[in-house]
């Protein structure tokens, strides 16, 4: 997110007078400046009194900093040259909003000591500059996911592990300038008439905000990190997340063409998998994805992306995933990778992968394989409520040819569960045989899940499918180590 925001203000000088007032201005202060701005904290040499602004921490000092931010936030924007600014990029922006901070804390006589001032020279340039308090974190490429829970508590996600940060806003106010801020910057509002929004910065990342009423305590905001560099086969192999026995297999499918549904809960690393599989789709082949955010980093030449759109403010203009799967197919695709089957769209999706667009995979959510047929069968019968159920497993039996069920486990690890082949049927029920399998053993003291990977011994039917692929696997990885 950062590379791309950094870009951004790079590009100052190309953007309007009037939006940089907007962005320098309306993005840092919140309800309260002027009450904060009055607030007896000032502080003049010669004062024995407390510090202006100390080292965040304790509940005091923490306000008196804010309340210092704000003050020179204000005198700032009232010193400030915009014609001039326009001509700078963005390090000299910085390197002079520096310079004006500096002069007015001088200004202003106030007190503080060298750490200090750095930190609110960076605060205020992140505010005009980016988002806030969120920067520092948004800098950081060790953190995937960062939740705001309200503007008081901000939790990060790294290496899988939920983390609490001693990041807060000055107060609700704070919040909201930054969340409009975002989501204004891709064209979407957030306020009282639609307090939800969903929306993808323009680096990838995937953002949702949704605040009060519908948001008791105040504003939440949760950010998906997008990766630049995404996570591929042999990383997921090096964390542990499968054997490489498993590698070979998943890699195998998706050269050959095979049907693929990944199932998994929320964050469970079923996108990414998806992505990782989709790596091994020859080049030659037309790619068409279906995605409600795009989030897919497909590398072949040949891949045409689609992104559905929401109803607007008149609830109108909205593109399900559905017309987008039915507008591919009209698009001659080889293959259709829908980034997560929620409703209808299962059906056309299924009828894509009986009639012709071999190896189209999908991502699903569920808890184990077989859960992830029923939920198919659950959406199919939104679509076709009278078609009778064997019918639609019939369609499922044949369309699906892989389960890939991904899981994040207690330990915050995320594991390949098991990888599951869809077999036919018998009688009204859909057959399925596990190829490989994680048996957990145990936890450890420190929470570690204890288990291995492995082989259940059978034979898939689609090691033949495989072969005439040109895919040879040794005969020893479908036995059980
Ligand atoms: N095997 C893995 N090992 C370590 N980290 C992973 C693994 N798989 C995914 N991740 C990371 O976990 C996070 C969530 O992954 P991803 O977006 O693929 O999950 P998801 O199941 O699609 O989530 P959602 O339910 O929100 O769509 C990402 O930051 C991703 O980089
Ligand atoms: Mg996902």
């Amino acid at each position: 997110m950062n590379r791309e925001l950094s870009k951004e203000s790079n590009d100052m000088n190309m953007i309007p007078s009037a939006s940089l007032r907007e962005r320098l201005g309306s993005a840092a202060l919140g309800s309260s400046t002027s009450k904060t701005a009055s607030a007896p904290t000032r502080v003049t040499t010669g004062a024995p009194a407390p510090r202006a602004a100390a080292v965040r921490g304790g509940p005091i000092d923490n306000r008196a900093y804010h309340q210092l931010k704000a003050r020179i936030h204000e005198a700032l924007l009232d010193r400030i040259d915009l014609e001039s600014m326009q001509r700078l990029n963005g390090d000299q922006i910085r390197q002079e909003l520096r310079l004006l901070v500096e002069r007015l804390l001088e200004e202003e006589m106030v007190v503080i000591n060298d750490a200090e001032r750095k930190m609110l020279t960076r605060d205020i340039q992140n505010e005009m500059l980016g988002f806030g308090p969120l920067e520092p974190l948004l800098e950081d490429p060790t953190v995937s996911d960062i939740l705001v829970n309200t503007h008081k508590q901000v939790y990060v996600e790294r290496r899988g592990k939920l983390e609490l940060t001693d990041v807060t806003f000055n107060d609700e106010a704070h919040l909201m300038k930054i969340i409009d801020k975002i989501v204004s910057r891709v064209g979407r509002r957030i306020d009282e008439s639609s307090p939800m929004v969903d929306a993808r910065l323009p680096d990838g990342s995937r953002v949702n905000a949704i605040i009060p009423p519908l948001a008791i305590d105040g504003a939440v905001m949760s950010i998906r990190r997008f990766s630049a560099d995404p996570l591929r086969l042999a990383d997921l192999v090096a964390y542990g997340s499968m054997t490489a026995d498993m590698a070979e297999v998943l890699q195998g499918l998706g050269k050959a063409k095979v049907n693929i549904v990944i199932s998994g809960g929320t964050g469970s690393g079923k996108t990414t998998m998806l992505n990782v599989i989709s790596g091994f789709i020859n080049h030659n082949e037309r790619i068409v994805t279906v995605e409600d955010a795009a989030e897919l980093q497909l590398q072949q030449p040949h891949v045409v992306r689609l992104e559905t759109r929401p109803a607007n403010i008149e609830g109108k203009g909205e593109v399900t995933q559905r017309a987008l799967v039915k507008n591919a197919l009209r698009m001659r695709p080889d293959r259709i990778i829908l980034g997560e089957v929620r409703g209808e769209e299962a059906m056309d999706m299924l009828g894509a992968m009986n009639t012709g667009h071999e190896g189209s995979m999908a991502t699903l959510h569920a808890n184990t394989p077989r859960e992830a047929l029923t939920r198919l069968e659950n959406m199919i019968s939104m679509a076709a409520p009278n078609l009778p159920p064997k019918a639609m497993r019939q369609q499922i039996a044949s369309a699906v040819g892989v389960v890939v069920q991904v899981s994040r486990l207690t330990d915050g690890k995320r594991k390949v569960l098991s990888i599951t082949e869809v077999t036919g049927m018998e009688g009204d029920v859909i057959t399925m045989q596990e190829i490989f399998t994680f048996r957990q053993t145990g936890v450890a003291d420190d929470g570690t899940v204890l288990g291995q990977a492995t082989a259940t011994g059978v034979r898939p039917h689609f090691a033949e499918r495989l072969r005439t692929f040109g895919v040879n696997l040794a005969p020893h990885i479908f036995e059980p180590r």
